[in-house]
């Protein structure tokens, strides 16, 4: 296996979300150490629910220094907030309700507009945000699809090539709707990027993704996942199945 992966292999999701919210609160202390401000992305879907949770509780939630942390999404659906399928929604009501980090501080992609119109809105805050380059964000969560997507880049998409733009809509024929994504080159360019995979219906994908032909279109994981970063891997059994990790 590659030797810029970091596995982090466990029992189940519950084992899986307690790892990752350590791994949470000790990396943004170490970027505190160095600097005053910590960016964070993080991805949508179920699986990063459970740590969000964990940070909210009483055991995690005065361990981060919330009022240093900036928040920003991987992506989005073309949703309001208050929809139960809204990523920043989800996220706002299972934890930045329920700790005291400064509202200004948290960048959601605004899924009630336009996607377009979202795509530019989000661009325009990164751009306030991360001043004239290239976002770098300190710490950047995905999750993969059982088809071998991450973020809302899709199989056969158009983002898939996108250099232009930082964020872009992208319609994903298959769900029948338009997502709000950051581009592969955005993604790749964080300072760490870190998968939560779980699940046996992720298992022959994932190992198609660190193993197969190298087929982004197909596989746009591999785009992140094959970019030469250092990607850190949480898993559970289930998605880990296929594969020998020692
Ligand atoms: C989204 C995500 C997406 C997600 C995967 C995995 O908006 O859905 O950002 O990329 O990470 O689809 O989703 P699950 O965690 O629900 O399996």
């Amino acid at each position: 296996m590659n030797s810029k992966y970091k596995y982090h292999l466990h029992e189940d999701g519950p084992a899986m979300a307690a790892a990752a919210t350590t791994y949470f609160v000790e990396t943004c202390a170490t970027v505190l150490a160095e600097k005053d401000k910590c960016s964070v992305c993080l991805s949508g879907g179920s699986t990063p629910k459970r740590m969000f949770k964990l940070l909210a509780s009483d055991t995690w939630k005065d361990k981060v220094d919330w009022s240093k942390l900036f928040i920003f999404w991987g992506d989005e659906r073309s949703v309001p907030q208050d929809s139960p399928d809204s990523n920043s929604g989800e996220a706002m009501r299972l934890l930045f309700d329920q700790i005291p980090i400064p509202k200004e501080n948290i960048f959601p992609i605004d899924g009630a507009l336009t996607p377009m119109e979202a795509a530019k809105k989000y661009e325009t805050a990164l751009e306030t945000f991360f001043g004239d380059h290239e976002p770098v964000f300190d710490l950047c969560f995905l999750g993969m699809g059982d088809d071998g997507h991450t973020a809302s880049l899709f199989p056969y998409t158009d983002i898939i090539y996108e250099e232009e733009y930082w964020v872009k809509e992208v319609f994903v024929k298959k769900l029948d709707t338009t997502r709000i994504s950051l581009t592969p080159e955005i993604i790749n360019q964080a300072a760490r990027i870190v998968f939560l995979i779980g699940g046996e219906n992720k298992a022959d994908v994932l190992e198609e993704v660190l193993t197969g032909d190298f087929n982004p279109e197909k596989l746009p994981s591999q785009l992140v996942i094959r970019s030469g970063a250092e990607i850190t891997f949480f898993l559970d059994k289930g998605a880990a199945g296929n594969l020998e990790l020692g």
